[in-house]
């Protein structure tokens, strides 16, 4: 086991500024995309995809860091670019407003007051509102609200976008947003989580009748096993859900997700990409729902007061540190993430979700009263 300590800490958040310096010399104003292509991100062309903005929120992160006011024109520069993607409807028929929103407009509008960045992010919860099935009662994850294949169909990861509705209610006062967020994340709780503590990744329901149907997996390994970034996404995604209900079966919910996370932890504690597969599988990790998971452990200790988690957290942070971190031959921070296995899409690969949760583990480390983007802003 490693264990985590100030030294290995410092220099794993000097390695990781000395990348992000370096990524902002070569992106400019782009964007690199989702995963890296033999440990280097290519560009891509345009802010398109669920992925953009977790560049903008490590800038962010930086800046909390090191107090230098570089990181904090650099990030802010980008809140242009994401308004003229939700004004414009450019790709944006998806949940995962809330990662892409939270972090590149939540965030500087809770920093400076900047107007152009609320209206973007309000701009982004109406979208989702757009999505809500109201039979069913939840937010379809992708694509196309007709789709035979896409309709009704929900994801574990929406968990960590329905913050950006509690937030629309806060400023607005609209209560729409929080009661849509609200009726989504027990429908998640009620269906999403097996009774062995285990989840689907995605989970379809009947948008006539608002029935639940069934449960599929698209990047796990099988319908019924555990694909382990979702089970990473639901630690933090019911805390945070908690937080901003003050429900506590969506803290039992988080906790039912962590037990079973921690149970299947090989050796080195950074989970395989699915939670079938251990030790001697020859399977890939997915370093990212490692460094997920330190997140949600962390606000899982904080909100139940069990220091257990907070310790689990630290070894996987150090474990992270220790045998997965990116050298400067990588523009990434963190490499061995798996993307899409069943389609050999960024596998053994760097990830920027990886990445930008692992620098939040990091600015965890470092500034204990840091308060994560994605929670009410009290905390
Ligand atoms: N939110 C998509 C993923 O985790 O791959």
């Amino acid at each position: 086991m490693t264990s985590l300590d100030v030294r290995s800490i410092g220099a794993a958040v000097t390695a990781a500024l000395r990348t992000v310096d370096a990524n902002l010399a070569e992106f400019g104003p782009h964007y690199p995309d989702d995963t890296t292509i033999g440990d280097r991100y290519p560009l891509r062309p345009s802010n398109v995809g669920w992925t953009t903005s977790f560049w903008p929120g490590m800038i962010w992160l930086a800046h909390e860091l090191t107090g230098e006011e570089r990181y904090g024109r650099a990030a802010a520069a980008h809140v242009a670019g994401f308004a003229e993607r939700v004004h414009g409807r450019v790709d944006i028929a998806t949940h995962d407003l809330g990662f892409l929103y939270t972090l590149s407009c939540v965030v500087p509008w809770r920093r400076s007051g900047d107007e152009t960045a609320r209206g973007a992010a309000l701009a982004a919860a109406d979208h989702l509102l757009t999505r809500v099935h109201e039979q069913a009662g939840i937010i379809q994850a992708w694509g196309d609200l007709q789709d035979p294949a896409q309709r009704g169909r929900t994801i574990i990861d929406s968990l960590m976008n329905t913050p950006l509705l509690f937030w629309a209610t806060r400023v607005t006062g609209d209560e729409r947003y929080a009661d849509a967020a609200r009726r989504h994340v027990f429908q998640l709780r009620d269906h999403i989580i097996r009774a062995d503590g285990t989840t689907f990744h995605t989970f379809y329901w009947d948008p006539v009748t608002g029935a639940p149907l069934r449960g599929e997996t698209e990047q796990g390994n099988a319908d019924d096993s555990c694909w382990a970034r979702g089970q990473a996404w639901g630690i933090y995604g019911f805390t945070l859900n908690y937080r901003h209900t003050g429900d506590r079966t969506l803290l039992d919910t988080a906790r039912r997700c962590a037990d079973r996370f921690l149970s299947r932890l090989p050796a080195d504690e950074v989970a395989y990409w699915d939670l079938i597969f251990g030790d001697g599988s020859g399977e890939e990790r997915d370093s990212s729902a490692a460094a997920i998971a330190v997140g949600g452990l962390h606000e899982l200790a904080a909100a139940t007061g069990e220091p257990a988690y907070s310790s689990a957290a630290d070894r996987i942070l150090a474990s992270l540190i220790a045998g997965y971190a990116a050298g400067d031959d990588s523009n990434a921070l963190l490499l061995h993430g798996v993307y899409d296995k069943p389609k050999g899409v960024g596998v053994d690969e760097g990830n920027l979700w990886g990445d930008y949760f692992y620098l939040e583990a990091l600015t965890r480390a470092t500034r204990p009263g840091w308060s994560a983007p994605w929670l009410p802003e009290e905390h």
